[in-house]
């Protein structure tokens, strides 16, 4: 089953959001098979968002994400990545569709709430990142055959 790695950022997390941005994941019926609190430190922030090093947003985006503690989720289920992403909505919340977690909560791409791998592959990297294996849970839930009519993927 397909996992993806999310990430409740400090505004999430400060504003009291935690619990409605999980309910509105664990609802599409992806599974929780991770989670942790943490604080991010420049060395974890360089490692996740590698990819954004040198952009003009960088340094705001490493004070912001390091400012205060953060939850990580692991997910698994049908088109887990996928599913978080069109949950979570556009990455600026002004651009946001309503009845996505930016686009119901947010207004500011600085502080836009939450992270979701944008990839299978880049979602297997983040996970190692932030999760070893011992803190990762396969289980059955006996509701997901109402869930998902396969257990492929
Ligand atoms: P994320 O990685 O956090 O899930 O967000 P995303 O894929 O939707 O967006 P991405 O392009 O990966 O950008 C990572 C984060 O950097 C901040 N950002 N600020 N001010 C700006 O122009 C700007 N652009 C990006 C956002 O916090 C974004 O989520
Ligand atoms: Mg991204």
């Amino acid at each position: 089953m397909e996992r993806t790695l999310v990430l409740l950022k400090p505004d999430a997390v400060q504003r009291g959001l935690s619990g409605q941005v999980i309910a509105r994941i664990e609802a599409r019926g992806l599974k929780i098979v991770g989670m942790k609190m943490l604080r991010m430190d420049r060395d974890l922030c360089g490692k996740h968002y590698a990819i954004h090093e040198g952009k003009p947003f960088f340094q705001g985006l490493v004070q912001f994400i390091t400012s205060s503690p953060i939850v990580a989720i692991v997910f698994e289920g049908l088109n887990a990545v996928e599913v978080v992403r069109s949950t979570m909505g556009a990455t600026d919340p002004a651009k946001a569709q309503p009845g996505t977690i930016r686009g119901d909560l947010g207004l500011d791409i600085g502080r836009n709430l939450v992270h979701g791998s944008d990839s299978r592959e880049n979602a297997e990297k983040e996970i190692s990142i932030f999760c070893s294996d011992e803190e990762l849970f396969s289980y059955e839930r006996s509701l997901d055959p109402w869930i998902t009519e396969t257990k492929e993927n």
